[in-house]
C-alpha cells in the first residue's frame, strides 16, 4: 500500500465509522439529543425541542450542575449528566447535539461532534474566526452531518416572504441596507468588578478551553463574555449576526467585497473591550436585479431613541420602496418617484413643461406581514432534517458566511483598516497583515481536528 492510499483508506474508514453512528430514522421515531451548554440560550434552546414530541433529552453537560439539574427537572426523561462535553459524545445514545457554549467553544465542540458522528445545532455566531468557520464547514461535508446553526430567523416563514421579494426586485434596486443594535449602556453598563479567585480553577479553566489562560475576572465568564474578544465579537457578532444573515438573505450574496469600520468606547465606564459606538459598512457586489449595496451596522449603545422612524431593526431602501424589518413584522413603503429626470434650473425652466415636478404616484404597493420566528421553529427543522437528511435552513455555510462577513467587520474597527475581501479564497486581497486575524492560536492542548 503506498502512502497515499493508506492516507484514503484511514479517511474513509473515519468516514465509515461516523456515518455507521448514523441510523436511518422513520419520520415518528425520537431523535436522542444531548445539550453541551445549559446557560441562558442553551436553556431556551431545549425549551425550543421540549416544544416537539420526537426529541428525547438523553444527555446534558455543563459546567453548573444546578443548571443541569434545572434542564432535567424540565426533560420528561432521566438524562445522563457530563462536566466534560467529550465523554457526552461517546454516548451511543446520543443522536445529535445542542451547543449552546460561549463562542470560543463553537468550533471545537462542532468539529469533534461531528467526527463522533453526531448531528448538531450550533448557536451563533459560529465562530471566533474565520478559518474555524471555514474548517467546521469542511468537517461537516467530510462527516455528512447535518447542521443547524441557531440563527431562528431563517425558520421563520414570513421572514422567508421578505427575503424572496426584496431579492427578486420588489422594491427595486437595493442601494442601502441598515441594522441598528441600539441600547443606553451609559454610564456604568456591565460595571467594573477586579480580577479575583474563581469558583474553582478547574472550572475557569474548562470555561476558558482554547482562549489564553488569565485571572478571573467576573465579567469575562457567564454571559458578559460577550463583551471581551478572547470569547466573542462583541454586539457586531452577538446581535450583528442576525441581521447581516437577514441582510444576505434578501441580497442572495454570499460575501461583501469590502469593509471598513469607525468606533470606540466613547462613554460607558466599565471593563468592556468591545465598543459601545460602533459603525461598520461592507460593499456588497450585487445582483443584476438588485446592483451593488451599501450595508451598515450601527451599534449604539450610549443612546436608545430609535433608529429610524419605523423604530426598525433592519431597513432595506429599495429605489421603489422601503422594507422595514421589525421583530414579528415587517412592512414595505412605496417611494414616490419623480415623473421627469431633469431638474428646473432656471426661472424659465421652472415655469416649463419640463420643470421637475415630483409625482404623487407611489412606486409599487404597500405591503406587509406578521409571523412569529420562535426558536421551536428552528428546532423543528432541525429535527426533520435529522431524519431526511436534508439541509438545514441555517447550515453550516449560510451560518459562516453570515458569521465570517461580521467578523471582518471587527478586523477592519480594531486596525482602522478599509479591507477588500476575496470571497472565494476567505482572504483579505489590499491587506496581508490583515489576514493574520483570520485565525488565532489555540491554548494547548488544544487543537481543531
Ligand atoms: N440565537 C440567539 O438568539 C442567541 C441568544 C442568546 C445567546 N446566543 C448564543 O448562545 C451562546 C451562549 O450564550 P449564553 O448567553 O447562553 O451564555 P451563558 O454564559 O449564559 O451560557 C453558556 C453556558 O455554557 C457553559 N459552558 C461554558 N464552557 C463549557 C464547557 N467547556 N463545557 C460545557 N459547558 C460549558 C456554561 O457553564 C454556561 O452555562 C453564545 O454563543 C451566544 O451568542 C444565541
Amino acid at each position: 500500500m503506498t502512502d497515499f492510499s493508506r492516507r484514503d483508506f484511514a479517511r474513509a474508514a473515519t468516514a465509515a465509522s461516523a456515518l455507521s453512528y448514523s441510523r436511518i430514522m422513520g419520520a415518528n421515531e425520537r431523535v436522542r439529543m444531548g445539550y453541551v451548554g445549559l446557560g441562558n440560550r442553551g436553556d431556551q434552546v431545549h425549551d425550543a425541542f421540549l416544544e416537539h414530541g420526537d426529541q428525547q433529552t438523553v444527555a446534558v453537560c455543563d459546567l453548573q450542575d444546578g443548571y443541569m439539574d434545572f434542564a432535567i427537572g424540565k426533560s420528561r426523561s432521566t438524562p445522563a449528566k457530563y462536566t466534560d462535553y467529550r465523554k457526552l459524545l461517546e454516548a451511543k445514545d446520543v443522536d445529535a447535539v445542542a451547543i449552546s457554549t460561549p463562542d470560543h467553544w463553537h468550533a471545537l465542540m462542532f468539529v469533534d461532534a461531528c467526527k463522533a458522528g453526531k448531528d448538531v445545532y450550533v448557536e451563533k455566531p459560529l465562530s471566533l474566526t474565520v478559518a474555524e468557520g471555514r474548517r467546521m464547514v469542511e468537517v461537516a461535508e467530510q462527516t455528512k452531518r447535518v447542521s443547524q446553526v441557531g440563527i431562528h430567523r431563517r425558520s421563520a416563514q414570513f421572514l422567508k416572504e421578505a427575503a424572496d421579494f426584496v431579492r427578486e426586485g420588489g422594491i427595486g434596486q437595493v442601494t442601502v441596507a441598515r441594522a441598528y443594535h441600539i441600547a443606553n449602556q451609559w454610564p456604568t453598563g456591565i460595571g467594573n468588578p477586579r480580577d479575583g479567585p474563581p469558583p474553582s480553577e478547574a472550572e475557569w479553566d474548562r470555561w476558558l478551553g482554547p482562549a489564553p489562560k488569565v485571572p478571573y475576572n467576573r465579567n469575562r465568564a457567564y454571559y458578559n463574555f460577550r463583551w471581551f474578544y478572547n470569547y466573542s465579537g462583541g454586539q457586531l457578532t452577538n446581535f450583528g449576526v442576525h441581521y447581516m444573515d437577514m441582510i444576505r438573505w434578501c441580497l442572495g450574496q454570499d460575501a461583501p467585497q469590502s469593509v471598513t469600520a469607525m468606533g470606540g468606547k466613547y462613554a460607558v465606564k466599565d471593563n468592556r473591550e468591545i465598543p459601545d459606538t460602533l459603525e461598520v459598512m461592507w460593499e456588497f457586489a450585487g445582483t443584476p436585479i438588485l446592483g451593488k449595496t451599501l450595508v451598515i451596522f450601527s451599534q449604539i449603545n450610549a443612546n436608545a431613541a430609535p433608529g429610524n422612524a419605523q423604530n426598525s431593526e433592519i431597513e432595506l431602501r429599495g429605489t421603489k420602496g422601503t422594507m422595514y424589518i421589525h421583530g414579528t413584522r415587517w412592512e414595505v413603503v412605496p417611494e414616490k418617484v419623480t415623473e421627469m429626470s431633469s431638474y428646473a434650473r432656471t426661472p424659465l425652466d421652472r415655469n416649463s413643461e419640463k420643470a421637475y415636478r415630483p409625482s404623487m404616484k407611489p412606486a409599487m404597493e404597500p405591503k406587509s406581514a406578521k409571523g412569529s420566528q420562535d426558536t421551536a421553529h428552528h428546532a423543528r427543522n432541525f429535527l426533520d432534517c435529522v431524519k431526511s437528511r436534508a439541509k438545514c435552513t441555517c447550515d453550516i455555510e449560510i451560518g459562516h458566511r453570515s458569521t465570517s462577513a461580521t467578523l471582518l467587520g471587527n478586523i477592519a474597527h480594531r486596525n482602522r483598516w478599509f479591507l477588500e475581501w476575496d470571497g472565494k479564497a476567505e482572504r483579505f486581497a489590499n491587506n496581508e497583515a490583515a489576514n493574520k486575524f483570520l485565525s488565532y492560536k489555540y491554548r494547548a492542548p488544544y487543537k481543531l481536528g
